[in-house]
C-alpha cells in the first residue's frame, strides 16, 4: 500500500534537503530503502547510457525474474495496479462478469475489475490469525457470472494454494493471483505468482523489491503473455527500442491499450534488488520470528499467521499484530508516533469503503471481526535489534 517511505539514513551521499527531513521524523519508519555504491551505480550507468525508456535493461530484467520464479513468461510494467489491470483484461473480464476476491487487500485489485467494467464480490478471511482469503467462503461467493478469482498472498504468507485451486479446477476459474507483497515466497515448492493462470508483484518503494514506482506480470501461457505485452504499449505491435535497433521499421494497432511499460533506470534498480531479494525476506523472516516471540500472546496480542510446515515459505512483506479485542488502535498508534514509531494498517477491508460498500455485498463476519484489530508494525531487512526491542516495548506499553 502507498506510504511514506523514509531514505535510508545510510545513504552515502547528503542527498537533498527534503530527503533529510524525512529521515528525521519517524525514528523507527514502517518501510526503508537502502542505498548504497552499486545501486546509485547502477542509475548513473544507465542514465549515462542514453536509453531511458523500456529497452535492454526492462528484457534483461524480465528474464531474470522469471527465471527466478520458474515462470515461462514475465513483462515488467510500470505499477502493481497496472499489472493488475492488464491481468484482468487480458483474461477477458468486462460488463456482466463478477471477479471474487477479498476484501482484505489493497484497493488496486477491485479497482482494476471495476476500471474493466466487472463487479468485484468480496470474500471472507480465514478468521483469527490467518488473514488471507478463505477458500471455502471463495467457493460459496463464486456465481453464474463470476469470470475470474483474485487471491492475495496477504503480507507475503502463501494462501492455501491447494484448497484455491480445488476451487477453481471445479468451476473451471482462472486466478489471477496478487504477489505485490509475495516475491520469493513458497507454497510446497512453488515461487507465489505462477501457481495459477497470471501472478502480479509490485515494485513500490515499500515492498521487498523496491524500484520506486513499477510492477510484473508472470505466466506460463504464452497466448496470454502475448496479450499483455500488446495491451501494456498501445495495442501496437512494435516497441520504440524495436524500431530504434532496426528491428522493426513501422507497427501496427491491434486493440486499444495503454503506456504501461517500465522504464530501464528502474529496470536496473530492479535488476539490483532482484540479486538482493533472497537476503532481503530471510532477513524480514527472522525479524518477523523475533515479533512473535516478543508478541504473540502478550496481553491478548496475536501476531498475524500462525507458523506453518517448512516447504511454506513467507516473504514476510508485513509484521502485522491483532490488538486485544476492545483496544482503541488509534491510542496505540497515536502512543507509538509519539515515540517516533510510525504503524499502518493492512488493510480497511474494501467492503468498507464509499464507493464499494454501495454495491450490495455479502456478509463477511471474521473480516468484520478482525479488521479493527490490524496494526502493521516496522519491518525492513535491515531493521536492528535494537529498533525491533524499542518498538515491541512501547506496543506493550501502549496496550
Ligand atoms: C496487495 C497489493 N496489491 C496491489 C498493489 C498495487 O501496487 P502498486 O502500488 O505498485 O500499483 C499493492 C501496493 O501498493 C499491494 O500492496
Amino acid at each position: 500500500m502507498a506510504g511514506s517511505v523514509k531514505v535510508s539514513s545510510a545513504h552515502p551521499n547528503k542527498g537533498p534537503k527534503a530527503s533529510q527531513a524525512d529521515v528525521s521524523r519517524w525514528q523507527v519508519p514502517l518501510a526503508d530503502v537502502r542505498v548504497d555504491e552499486e545501486l546509485l551505480a547502477a542509475v548513473r550507468d544507465t542514465v549515462a547510457s542514453g536509453w531511458w525508456s523500456a529497452g535492454p535493461r526492462v528484457a534483461e530484467f524480465e528474464r531474470h525474474f522469471s527465471h527466478y520464479v520458474g515462470a515461462d513468461q514475465a513483462i515488467a510494467v510500470s505499477s502493481g495496479t497496472a499489472a493488475l489491470h492488464l491481468a484482468v483484461l487480458a483474461l477477458g473480464c468486462r460488463a456482466g462478469d463478477e471477479v471474487v476476491l477479498p476484501s482484505l487487500n489493497f484497493v488496486a485489485a477491485a479497482n482494476a475489475v471495476a476500471v474493466a467494467g466487472a463487479r468485484p464480490v468480496f470474500c471472507d478471511v480465514g478468521g483469527g490469525a490467518d488473514l488471507n482469503l478463505s477458500p471455502v467462503d471463495l467457493d460459496a461467493a463464486i456465481g453464474p457470472t463470476t469470470k475470474a478469482l483474485i487471491v492475495l498472498h496477504y503480507g507475503g504468507n502463501p494462501c492455501d494454494m491447494d484448497a484455491v485451486l480445488e476451487v477453481a479446477e471445479r468451476h473451471r476459474l482462472p486466478i489471477i493471483e496478487d504477489a505485490a507483497h509475495a516475491p520469493g515466497a513458497l507454497w510446497r515448492g512453488r515461487k507465489c505468482g505462477t501457481i495459477g493462470r497470471v501472478g502480479c508483484f509490485s515494485f513500490f518503494s515499500n515492498k521487498n523489491l523496491p524500484t520506486g514506482e513499477g510492477g510484473l506480470l508472470v505466466t506460463n501461457d504464452q497466448e496470454l503473455a502475448d496479450r499483455i505485452r500488446l495491451l501494456r504499449s498501445h495495442g501496437m505491435t512494435s516497441l520504440t527500442w524495436d524500431r530504434h535497433r532496426g528491428h522493426a521499421h513501422t507497427y501496427d494497432v491491434l486493440e486499444p491499450g495503454f503506456n504501461y511499460r517500465l522504464d530501464e533506470i528502474r529496470a536496473a534498480i530492479g535488476l539490483v534488488e532482484l540479486r538482493r531479494l533472497e537476503a532481503e525476506n530471510a532477513a524480514r523472516r527472522r525479524l518477523a520470528g523475533r515479533y512473535r516471540e516478543r508478541l504473540d500472546g502478550v496481553k491478548g496480542m496475536v501476531f498475524a499467521f500462525p507458523e506453518r510446515d517448512n516447504r511454506i515459505v513467507s516473504s514476510q512483506h508485513l509484521a502485522v499484530v491483532l490488538l486485544p479485542e476492545g483496544a482503541s488502535r488509534s491510542d496505540v498508534q497515536a502512543a507509538l508516533a509519539k515515540e517516533g514509531i510510525q504503524t499502518s494498517v493492512h488493510y480497511p477491508p474494501i467492503h468498507t469503503f464509499t464507493h464499494y460498500a454501495a454495491l450490495a455485498q455479502r456478509r463477511l463476519p471474521r473480516t468484520v471481526a478482525i479488521e479493527r484489530r490490524l496494526l502493521t508494525l516496522p519491518l525492513f531487512g535491515h531493521m536492528t535489534e535494537e529498533q525491533l526491542e524499542f518498538v515491541t516495548d512501547r506496543v506493550i506499553a501502549a496496550i
